[in-house]
């Protein structure tokens, strides 16, 4: 698919956002647009401001100037626990699974909150809640079982490797069924075959659900990304199609010497 840039109508974009941080300019005038039902990738060296991007789209981070929309509504100043309401959900660089729970008490964390005060009303035995709680562990059941981690349902975030981590916190992001989702170096510290688990997995969810993906692995980014978005030093340097962004020269040029990337 070709993109005409600037997008018409993105359904979740950045407008001309600035970000300072302890003094420093993190993010400087950024206007990144993610069209529906499609993948979109954000990449850039380490440091870029990728992960500043979507703290900013999902409200943990105000920025100084510009706005965040979606679905033409104002979003930078929405608090994050609103986003699951709106049909966002997100996946944390790292893991950032609670330790203390099992991985079904994690993945079922990921509710709506409306369905996980099912789970906090419980101890107030109220007769609804028995009901509420078994439909959301049967969601976040499905939903692991789809990912092939219902058998690690009782298990600690610690008792399990990396990998398998990676895809409890991903069965989080997933179990609100997530109109956009937002993704934060999902192939992290996974391995090959995990990978192609993942690319396959991202290019079954679109068109029904958008993606915006950070990621570092660069044939990943170009085997499912159907538009990219380039950060360097808080500056969107460059964007378009995975061949544009693979033969851009200040592309090339910001990745040299980036190990990471
Ligand atoms: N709370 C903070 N205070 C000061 N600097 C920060 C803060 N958070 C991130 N930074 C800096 O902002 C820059 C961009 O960070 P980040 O968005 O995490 O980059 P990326 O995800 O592209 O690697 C980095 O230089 C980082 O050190
Ligand atoms: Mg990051």
């Amino acid at each position: 698919m070709k993109y005409v840039l600037p997008l018409t109508h993105p359904l979740l974009q950045t407008v001309d956002v600035s970000v300072k941080l302890s003094g420093l300019q993190i993010l400087d005038n950024v206007s990144i647009g993610v069209p529906e039902g499609v993948v979109t990738g954000l990449i850039g060296p380490n440091g870029a401001g990728k992960t500043t991007v979507f703290n900013v789209m999902s409200g943990f981070v105000k920025p100084d100037a510009g706005v965040v929309r979606y679905e033409g509504r104002r979003l930078e100043h929405i608090h994050p626990h609103h986003l699951t309401r709106m049909g966002i959900s997100r996946t944390l660089q790292g893991v950032g699974l609670f330790p203390s729970l099992t991985a079904l008490d994690n993945v079922m964390m990921g509710a709506s909150s409306k369905a996980r005060a099912g789970i906090v009303a419980q101890a107030l035995a109220m007769p609804w809640v028995d009901r509420e709680r078994s439909r959301l562990r049967e969601q976040a059941i499905a939903v692991m079982t789809e990912l092939g981690v219902e058998g690690e349902a009782d298990r600690f975030p610690s008792e399990l490797p990396y990998p398998i981590q990676k895809r409890v916190a991903l069965a989080r992001a997933l179990v609100s069924d997530p109109k956009v989702l937002l993704m934060d170096e999902p192939a992290g510290g996974i391995g090959a075959a995990d990978m192609k688990d993942l690319e396959r997995l991202i290019r079954s969810w679109v068109p029904e659900r958008t993606v915006l993906l950070v990621e570092h692995h660069m044939e990943l980014v170009m085997e499912v990304c159907d538009l990219i978005w380039v950060l360097d030093a808080g500056k969107v340097i460059a964007a378009g199609t995975p061949e544009q962004v693979r033969n851009d020269p200040a592309v090339l040029a910001a990745y040299l010497g980036d190990e990471g990337a």
